[in-house]
């Protein structure tokens, strides 16, 4: 089985495009591939953040992932700062990693703009601790939204220069692009959904009414029917195909092309569908959150797992760059 590597970040208020651009497809992967899914709460530090709030993020995203529907026992879910030789390499990795190619990474360029009490390394070191995260565990595969898509391109080019100059001990990687269409802003079809735009997102644990107020809601930009959607639309047509029947959807889209859509119908059926698919999450994740213990005990165990593969290349990894020390 070919091993897959990903990690998400403890951001807080996963929405539903997080859920569809990522864990849903997780969630699918697992059975397919030897999987390692990681909570990224190293990165999570790399703009301001709020420290007491971390450990609770942490929790609450791991619970919401095995409320979707992850695994722990046929995927190896884990925190990444339970696995201390992802800084390790991240450090082995800095030293060969060029201050340009960093500086041209877009995200780079967008956080930091957005970067009132200054830049700090870490922001910009962020796509080396990245690679490091899927090189410590030799994955050659790594499902990523485009927006990921040149920070994979820049592991495959340290993964080149690492093995040419110290031996071909790391693989380069390959990206799965997600197939999820891209989420966007309710409020604001134009924008992709953000959990900092309030209005603009359907959380994962929102309840019912909630989802179903937010959708009603949404801004549907009425033009003429029939023709090419308006931005609005087409983003309820997303989640409708993401969340409701085949069947509802070429039904929908027949009504729009003879311009006899209802927009509130449109938006009642979104509505139960989203609900319908949320509901079970959100009432799983509340009980996995009710016993903490237990829910960091199967990271702990998860951390463990990762852990050995970890060490067996940072064994790989210090001896072919001529560290012959111990480490104790
Ligand atoms: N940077 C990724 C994101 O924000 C998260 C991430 C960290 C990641 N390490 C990774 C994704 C390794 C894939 C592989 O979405």
């Amino acid at each position: 089985m070919q091993r897959v590597f990903s990690g998400i970040q403890p951001t807080g208020n996963i929405h539903i495009g997080n859920y569809l651009g990522a864990i849903r497809n997780w969630v699918e992967m697992q059975h397919q591939y030897e999987s390692l899914f990681c909570i990224v709460d190293y990165h999570a530090i790399t703009v301001e953040y709020e420290p007491k709030k971390l450990h609770e993020r942490v929790l609450d995203l791991a619970a919401t992932l095995i409320a979707s529907g992850i695994d722990p026992n046929t995927a190896t879910l884990f925190v990444q700062s339970s696995v201390p030789e992802h800084t390790e390499l991240t450090w082995l990795l800095t030293c060969i990693t060029s201050i340009g190619a960093l500086e041209r990474m877009t995200q780079f360029k967008d956080k930091s703009e957005r970067q009132k009490g200054g830049v700090f390394a870490g922001l910009m070191n962020y796509p080396v601790l990245m690679a490091a995260d899927i090189l410590i565990y030799k994955a050659e595969l790594v499902p990523v939204g485009d927006d990921q898509i040149q920070h994979l391109e820049l592991t495959r080019e340290i993964a080149r220069r690492f093995n040419s100059l110290f031996g071909e001990i790391l693989p380069e990687p390959q990206p799965i692009l997600t197939r999820a269409a891209r989420v966007m802003a309710l409020n604001d079809p134009t924008s992709k959904m953000s959990k900092s735009i309030e209005g603009s997102y359907i959380a994962m644990d929102d309840d019912d009414d909630t989802i179903r107020k937010k959708i009603r809601r949404a801004v549907t930009d009425p033009g003429p029917q029939g023709g090419e959607m308006g931005p609005g639309v087409k983003n309820l047509f997303t989640l409708l195909e993401a969340f409701a029947e085949s069947e509802v959807v070429e039904q929908f889209r027949a009504d729009y092309a003879n311009q006899s859509l209802r927009y509130s119908d449109l938006k009642h059926t979104l509505g139960e569908a989203i609900v319908e698919a949320i509901a079970p999450i959100r009432e799983r994740r509340a009980e996995i959150l009710a016993k903490p213990d237990q829910l960091i005990e199967i990271l702990n165990a998860g951390a463990e797992r990762a852990r050995k593969l970890a060490r067996q290349t940072m064994a790989e990894v210090r001896d072919a760059m001529g560290f012959k020390m111990p480490v104790l």
